[in-house]
Order: C-alpha cells, then structure tokens, then sequence
C-alpha cells in the first residue's frame, strides 16, 4: 500500500467499510476516497482510472454486504455529497459544477416542485425535506436507509412506490468516458430494483413532485412509517430485503418472504447472522456476525426455498468480494 499517493478529494489508505454498511459486517480497502462534490468525484474516478483502478462507489451501504479481509483497490463514498436543493430557493454549493437547476418561475414551481439531491443525500433527509414542504411523491420510501445514488441506481422502493417514479433526470458520471451528463428520465430504463445505470455512477438527481398539504404528507409518511415497523426489523443491522420477490407466476404469487417462512428457513442462522424471525426476507446481524456468516446464511436460505419449491431466489443485495475485479 503506497500511503502518500496523492488523490484529488480525502482520502484514506485502509480503511474499514463494515460500519459504513447497515449489515455492520466486511474488511478494509486499501483506498478510500471521500469526494465533497460531483467534481470532486469525477476528478476522483478519473485519477483512479488512470492508476488503473476501477473503483467501487458506495452511498450509505444499505444493501451490500461487504467481505471479510482486504479488499484491493479503491472505493469512492459519496458520504460527503449530501446537498438537497430546492431550486432557485436553496444556497448553491460551492463547485464549478454545481448539479443545480435553474431557479423556476413561482407559477412553474406551483404545478411542479422539484428538489435536486446529491447522491450523497439520505433518503430520509430526501423524505423529510419534502414532507417538510407539503410536496407528495416521495412518501412510499419513508423508513428506507440508504442515499440518493444507492436508489437510483437500484431503484429502491416498495409498495408504495419506487425511487423512478418521481425522477425527472438524473447526473451521471459515463464509467466509460468519465465525462459528467444529464439524462432526462426519458433515456433511462429503470426497473424493478434495477435503475439501469450500469454505465454509469449517479452523481444526484432532480425528482419532481405534487404540491399537498403537509399534513397530508405527514400522515402518509406517519401511516407507511408504522406499518413497516410492524413488519421489518428496521431498528436492527441488515441490508434490507436480501432477495428480489420472483414474478408473481413463478411463485404462485407468495413474495420471497413468505416462500421463506413457508420454507421454514426464518429458523436458520449461522453465528450472529440470522433470519429475522418478523420478516424472512431479511437477515439480522446482531452483533458479532462476520460476512462469511451473512453469505453462507444467504446461501442456506436459498438452498433450503430450491428444495421446498423449485424456486430460485436471486438475490437483490450487492456483494463486494475481495476477488472482484478492481483493476483494468
Ligand atoms: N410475508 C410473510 N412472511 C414474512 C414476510 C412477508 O408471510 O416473513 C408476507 C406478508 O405478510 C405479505 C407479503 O409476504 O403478505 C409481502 O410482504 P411485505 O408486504 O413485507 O413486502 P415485501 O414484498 O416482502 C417489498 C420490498 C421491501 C419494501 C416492502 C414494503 C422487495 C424485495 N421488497 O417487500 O423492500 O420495504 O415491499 O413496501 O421488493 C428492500 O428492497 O430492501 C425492501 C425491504
């Protein structure tokens, strides 16, 4: 590890990952760099592409589970990015490129309220700030952890809705080109937890609203937040739902979490890692548990669904293993 290479943001040679996952668990990576801005991050990519890194970009960690050890090569956090602006309203950041929209005039703003986030921004903040405003939209991703770029670039979501549905552009980094680009909504393709930026690392994303009230917005928020404490561990470590829901033909309908519990696998746990017994389609870490425990207990639990129902559960939780490839 070369300690006094120099990089264009913060950056920290060795530096451990597990608490800036929710899963708490996996090693260290021999650079971490912490850009402050979508500049800082570009300028970031491209030094690391030059060294002959292929970076890892990691927003709050929600739903990844990170391996044990040492991981080689860089990863770029988009911790330090956490803007939220409200167009023509907000103090712009400091910045060249500043990811902005110009200020809208007051009738616009009244038929469409938009909000620019930083991928670094939480979800909840992005929540708030909108709940705040008496602006509808966003109400469906109250109590999910996680940034912007984590839910744009997997579509984060649920029941109530998905991170796409209110995106009207998004900024992206081209991972091939390095060169920085808007996409309107139009040219992307998102799907279910797939937001298509393969080619891309999100930067933030302008999402546009509908004017409420606020305490229409509240109670919706209030109402949603209530009902996924009754039926996720959302006060515990885990990444989220560990598998997709497969297509409704395939399994009869029943979502992972019940082929889970149907399966009997919310009995299963290896070490501190264990299937959370209020949903099946998480996995808790209650303390101690190392990511070889994570990854074997995904491994049982998928094994024991094959057995039962023929069903292959595929995961929607992104795993970094140190044999990855970083270079090229
Ligand atoms: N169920 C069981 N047992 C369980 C879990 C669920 O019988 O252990 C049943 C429930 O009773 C319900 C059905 O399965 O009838 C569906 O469960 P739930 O309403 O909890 O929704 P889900 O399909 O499991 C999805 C998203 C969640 C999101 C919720 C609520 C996926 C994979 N999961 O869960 O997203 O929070 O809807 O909107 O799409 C995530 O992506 O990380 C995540 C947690």
């Amino acid at each position: 590890m070369n300690a006094a290479l120099s990089w264009p943001c913060a950056a920290l040679p060795g530096a451990a990952l597990a608490d800036r996952t929710t899963m708490h668990v996996g090693g260290r990576v021999q650079w971490l760099l912490e850009p402050a801005n979508p500049e800082e991050l570009a300028r970031a990519w491209n030094a690391a592409r030059e060294r002959g890194y292929l970076p890892r970009i990691l927003g709050g960690g929600a739903n990844l589970v990170i391996e044990d050890g040492e991981l080689d090569g860089v990863v770029i956090t988009t911790a330090r990015m956490r803007y939220i602006l409200r167009p023509g309203h907000s103090e712009d950041p400091r910045g060249e490129w500043t990811l902005r929209q110009d200020p809208l005039p007051a009738a616009m703003e009244d038929s469409a309220p938009r909000l620019v986030a930083w991928a670094g921004a939480t979800i909840p903040g992005l929540v708030g700030t909108a709940t705040k405003l008496g602006w509808s939209g966003l109400e469906g991703l109250a109590g999910i952890p996680g940034q912007v770029g984590g839910a744009a670039a997997m579509n984060a979501g649920g029941r109530w809705g998905d991170f796409w549905d209110v995106v009207e552009s998004v900024h992206v980094l081209d991972r091939h080109s390095g060169v920085l680009r808007e996409l309107p909504r139009a040219e992307c393709a998102p799907s279910y937890r797939d937001g298509g930026m393969v080619d891309f690392v999100v930067l933030g994303v302008v999402v546009r609203l509908v004017k409420r009230t606020i305490p229409e917005v509240e109670a919706k928020v209030r109402d949603y937040l209530q009902t996924k404490r009754r039926v996720q561990p959302v006060t515990e470590w885990s990444a989220g739902c560990i598998f997709k829901n497969p297509s409704p033909e395939l399994s009869d309908g029943r979502s992972a979490g019940k082929l889970i519990e149907d399966a009997g696998a919310k009995a299963l746990s290896r070490g501190a890692a264990a299937v959370s017994a209020l949903h099946g389609n998480f996995i808790v870490n209650s303390g101690a548990a190392t990511a070889k425990d994570v990854l074997a207990l995904i491994e049982d639990v998928r094994q024991l669904v094959r057995s039962k129902t023929g069903i292959e559960l595929v995961t929607e939780v992104k795993v970094w293993r140190a044999s990855d490839i970083v270079r090229g």
